[in-house]
């Protein structure tokens, strides 16, 4: 039986921003991130998806769990969550032969102004992204609205991590760069669907990979944002299938 993409990534993009939702809803205190891990495989059964990332290269978790000055592909540990923490979740799920990727960063009580700017400039960074992806323009021109806006307010685009496109498999080509130029790179084509994730950091933009395989950082320590939605680019404005 084959699935329509549209009607099947819309349905399991809705599960996934559901389950970022309650996952957010239920992040305390004294938690590990090992928890949000065991809550995320429950709520995946719970509504029926399957987490894309579990055993992707040997991915050993459902989510990724990124916690302050980690940019991406923090793995869910015994690390107990604190007062002014930055959180990152990161998550993909497969739903009738389709994947969507979704991404969201919060902080845990009271942090400084300038970090909630850093989430609000990365939040709005990726909104400011997606106007982009519409018909005609190229992949160059979402990573250079990305770039200008971030840079505008203060803040750098990492640089060696990059959106993809997605469907039956969660990472395709045409890659999207959260920087560039104006104009670069393939046209964008009516029935695209995208993964755009800024990567945000207050400091500089450079990342190294930690001893674990995955976790990357940020090289200065200075924290970091990662927002991230799957659209669905149509003729007019794109569909964000992960709300
Ligand atoms: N959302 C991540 C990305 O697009 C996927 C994580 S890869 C995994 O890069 F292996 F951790 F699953
Ligand atoms: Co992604």
């Amino acid at each position: 039986m084959s699935f329509d993409k549209l009607e099947s990534m819309e349905r399991g993009g809705g599960i996934l921003g559901q389950i970022l939702r309650d996952l957010k809803t239920k992040t305390t205190v004294g938690m590990t991130t090992k928890n949000l891990d065991d809550m995320t495989r429950r709520l995946c059964l719970k509504y029926g998806v399957k987490p894309s990332f579990l055993g992707y290269q040997n991915y050993p978790a459902a989510i990724c769990v990124s916690i302050n000055d980690e940019v991406v592909h923090g793995i869910p540990n015994e690390r107990q969550l604190v007062n002014g923490d930055i959180i990152s979740l990161d998550l993909g799920v497969y739903f009738q032969g389709y994947h969507t990727d979704a991404a969201i960063t919060f902080s845990l009580g009271e942090v400084p102004l300038q970090t909630k700017r850093l989430l609000e400039i990365t939040k709005e960074a990726l909104m400011i992204g997606i106007n982009e992806a519409i018909v005609g323009n190229t992949i160059g021109d979402i990573g250079f609205a990305i770039q200008n806006y971030t840079e505008k307010n203060g803040f750098n685009v990492v640089r060696s991590l990059v959106g993809h496109s997605i469907s039956k498999n969660i990472h395709e080509d045409p890659l999207i760069p959260n920087f560039g130029q104006r104009g670069s790179g393939q046209l964008i084509k009516e029935g695209m669907t995208l993964a755009i994730e800024p990567m945000v950091t207050m400091g500089e933009y450079d990342v190294y990979q930690d001893d674990d395989g995955w976790t990357y950082k940020t090289s200065d320590g200075s924290i970091a944002a990662h927002f991230e939605h799957t659209i669905y680019v149509t003729d007019k404005k794109p569909l964000i299938l992960t709300k």
